[in-house]
């Protein structure tokens, strides 16, 4: 008999969770304007908000930031830190930024301009934001299976080839200073992207003289999936597939709050030395100095051992295996999750789920507001509210995947956590009613107006 699988840690130092009554979350909601990022967190049971710097810190980190270096200039905790990145990624020149978008920010000064044009697979917001802000068009080029929830495909996350040639050809080729793929792609579900496709996006890349970019923040989870899915990969350790992977590219920027296992950290990784001069200057300008970017020495000697600990292939086992184990157990209540379960979270299909709520009335939003006031438990709208709206038409861009993710911070929760999520969704689809009315927008930001979104309850 094979037995049952169990973490690879055990826990040292516990934090006290809060629960709350379903009459208290109705009236928190209310005053917090049914945006959930303006919630307190105790007010909230579990927090799958986001997997973005809420994980835990093992000991050897925390010994890290007893070890640290705060000099300003030459710490030894940046030296720690740019051996790290430079051995996993391969690449010559690093840079440390204070989290992923500050990285978005540095190398997209040194590299984006108006008109240009940056094709990839289903860009995360920031980085959306990022091009958007200095006048440039991103292209999603995502394969049209990821759209699908579905349909089981191991790599939702790849890129489709002929639209990326198509946006090559189309354009003239100075105007696309590169390609960006994100791995695992957040934004389609946590799916991954195999290595057959980084592949080839690389040398249709070459072919057109196209750099080719990764937004790398869960990385250590994409190269998992390559070595549990992609057949010629499965004997390979995580960190070979890791440096295959980066050898693809010509560069990369990374939050380290995924999968560098920190609270806060970014980092730009990449072989141009002209680009790496160019960005430094943004980087003393924005971030801080370039043996720092925005980061203390612990945050710097944490990470680097951080890095490493999210390429052991037993911790990244236990952490996919959560995650898989609580989006099967809402699928065979019979809750809509997108198929196959993502990386780092479970993401609830909402145009299934409440298909009697107008899209224009926020179905994710209203299905997240409903999780959280059942089970006190804390997702993140996907959809039309984070979409933004059309930067030339300021109409609101439905897209078509309407989602709730909730993600799973790394390290955490417990199996009884999984269990009590799985059973709140189990109660709440099996009780739904047909809601017929949303929400409506009181206030919104120009752009990532998520964050900030001011709701009101339209009464049925
Ligand atoms: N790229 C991806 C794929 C991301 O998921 C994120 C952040 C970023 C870039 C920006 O990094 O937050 O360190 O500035 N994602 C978080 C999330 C916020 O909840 O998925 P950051």
């Amino acid at each position: 008999m094979e037995l049952p699988y169990a973490e690879p840690y055990r826990i040292k130092m516990v934090e006290s969770i809060k629960k709350s009554t379903v009459e208290q979350r109705k009236q928190w909601i209310k005053e917090a304007k049914y945006n959930l990022f303006n919630l307190k967190s105790d007010q909230v049971y579990i927090d799958l908000l986001t997997d973005s710097g809420t994980g835990a810190m093992s000991d050897r980190q925390w010994a890290e930031v007893m070890l640290a270096d705060e000099s300003y200039a030459g710490s030894s905790s940046f030296l720690k830190l740019e051996k790290a990145v430079k051995d996993i990624t391969g690449y010559n020149f690093f840079i440390p930024t204070h989290q992923g978008r500050a990285a978005e920010n540095v190398l997209f000064s040194a590299m984006v301009k108006e008109g240009d044009i940056i094709p990839g697979n289903s860009h995360f917001d920031t980085t959306k934001g990022h091009i958007e802000y200095r006048k440039g068009k991103v292209v999603d080029c995502i394969i049209d299976e990821a759209t699908n929830t579905d349909l089981f495909h191991p790599f939702k996350g790849n890129i489709d080839l002929n639209k990326l040639e198509k946006v090559f050809k189309s354009n003239p080729i100075e105007k696309i200073p590169f390609v960006i793929v994100t791995v695992t792609c957040n934004t389609a579900g946590g799916q991954p992207v195999s290595m057959a496709n980084i592949k080839a996006v690389s040398e249709l890349c070459k072919a057109y003289n196209v750099k080719l970019f990764f937004d790398a923040a869960r990385y250590a989870e994409n190269c998992y999936f390559i070595k549990e899915r992609e057949e010629a990969y499965k004997n390979r350790s995580i960190k070979s597939i890791a440096a295959e992977m980066f050898s693809y590219g010509d560069g990369m920027t990374m939050s380290s709050k995924k999968d560098g296992l920190v609270n806060m950290g970014g980092i730009i990784a990449l072989n141009d030395e002209e680009i790496y001069r160019t960005a430094i200057t943004f980087n003393i300008m924005y971030e801080g100095f370039i043996t720092y970017g925005g980061m203390s020495g612990r945050d710097m000697g944490a990470l680097a051992v951080g890095l490493y600990e999210a390429l052991d292939y037993d911790y990244l086992t236990s952490r996919i295996t959560q995650v898989q184990y609580l989006g099967e157990k809402m699928a065979e209540f019979g809750v809509p999750v997108q198929k196959p379960i993502g990386g780092h979270a479970v993401y609830l299909d909402a145009n299934k789920f409440v298909p009697t709520i107008p899209k224009e009335e926020y179905r994710a939003q209203s299905l997240a507001i409903e999780l959280y006031i059942v089970g006190g438990i804390r997702g993140v709208e996907v959809g039309t509210i984070l979409a933004d709206r059309d930067p030339e038409t300021r109409e609101n861009r439905y897209p078509e995947l309407e989602l709730v993710r909730l993600a799973i911070p790394r390290r955490t929760y417990t199996h009884n956590h999984m269990e009590y999520i799985a059973a709140t969704l189990k109660k709440i689809y099996k009780s739904r009613t047909e809601a017929k009315r949303g929400y409506k927008i009181l206030w919104e930001a120009p752009i990532m107006r998520h964050f900030t979104v001011v709701l009101e309850k339209i009464q049925e």
